[in-house]
């Protein structure tokens, strides 16, 4: 599986996704800020991803403030823990590790500022290593929803570069296929940056799991020929009320499973739940450059000063969804009362 993260010494390597699958390149983070030009690029993309090297960046930012005194580090720290969490707005993974790291900050009054940089940086480290285990536990608990041979449709890319490695929605389909079931996977291209194409089938094709691309507009014709047995996706956010947000175009795929009454399954870890929000509408969607829509491959294939209207992600409503995969199990609706009591176990 490809790596997408390498942390050596103070500089952070993450595989440049928006170069695959035709070149492997590293975007060499050396700062702070060259991080948070990385997520917002999105040369490192996909919200369990982005919170990891989101707190990579607050450690490697940590590192560059000159100060013995925890006042003016705190301050500085709280400075670019702000910065960073406006780098993207929907994937709430990002807030969820900078306030992780605030936390530290603010835990580790009366220390020595050189401590509280090492603990950063280890909590960091330990946020990559957890990721990955998160999603291998995540694939176990969604095996059982899986038949022994099924035709699965995803959405964008969950995989491992969305992820620490091993991926949600790609982990569940990971773990069915090393369990010996017999899986097909169909791909969405995902317009307009092609995540499903260019990422997705480029990790299924390495791991030899049988995939064929399609465009996004093909998924409801092939559920009506009862081509697809269930659809998986990732979450960049969950509310309170299991309302989703994910790429866009998941929204409208969810209504045609129930249409065809095929089941909708979103995977994702417990980081990306937003308990302060009471429902979907109230998830922040990114909207990005016209420019993304209007190209193709870097040309300009649209025509010059066109409008295009590109947000990046849509909300799934919970009634659409038939199980909410997680580490910690799979949730049923009504999600309100089965998200509370999963999160209530410690
Ligand atoms: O714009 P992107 O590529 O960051 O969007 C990614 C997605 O929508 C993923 O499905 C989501 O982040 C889950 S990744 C495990």
């Amino acid at each position: 599986m490809i790596p997408t993260i390498k942390w050596e010494g103070n500089y952070i390597y993450l595989i440049d996704q928006r170069r695959l699958p035709n070149r492997k390149e590293w975007f060499v983070c050396r700062s702070f800020q060259d991080v948070i030009a990385a997520i917002r690029e999105m040369a490192i993309r996909g919200a369990p991803a982005i919170g990891v090297v989101a707190g990579m960046g607050l450690s490697i930012g940590a590192q560059s403030i000159e100060t013995e005194n925890y006042g003016v580090f705190r301050k500085r720290f709280l400075e670019m823990a702000e910065q960073m969490k406006s780098a993207r707005p929907t994937a709430v993974n990002l807030k969820w590790a900078v306030e992780r790291m605030i936390k530290i900050v603010e835990g580790m009054h009366g220390h020595q500022v050189e401590e509280i940089k090492e603990t950063i940086r280890k909590e960091s480290q330990m946020i990559l290593e957890r990721d990955i285990e998160i999603n291998r536990k995540i694939g176990q608990c969604g095996l059982a929803l899986i038949p022994d041979t099924a035709t699965i449709l995803t959405h964008c890319n969950a995989g491992a570069l969305a992820t620490g490695g091993y991926g949600t929605a790609l982990g569940v389909i990971r773990a069915a296929s090393e369990a010996g079931k017999d899986i097909h996977v169909f791909v969405d291209e995902t317009r307009p940056l092609l995540q499903g194409m260019r990422l997705t089938a480029f990790e299924l094709r390495e791991d030899n799991i049988p995939a064929t691309v399609i465009v996004d507009s093909a998924a409801g014709y092939l559920m009506r020929k009862k081509r697809i047995d269930l659809v998986i996706t990732g979450a960049d956010r969950i509310a309170s009320n299991g309302d989703m947000a994910n790429k866009i175009g998941s929204y409208q795929l969810a209504v045609l499973a129930k249409e065809n009454k095929i089941p909708f399954y979103v995977a994702a870890p417990l980081s990306s739940f937003d308990l302060d929000l009471e429902n979907g509408d109230l998830i922040p969607i990114e909207e990005r450059e016209p420019e993304e829509i209007l190209s193709f491959a870097g040309h300009l294939v649209g025509p010059e000063s066109v409008n295009a209207y590109n947000p990046a992600f849509d909300i799934t409503p919970a009634q659409y969804i038939s199980a909410l995969i997680t580490e910690k199990g799979v949730l049923a609706p009504p999600y309100r009362s089965s998200i509370k009591d999963l999160l209530k176990d410690p």
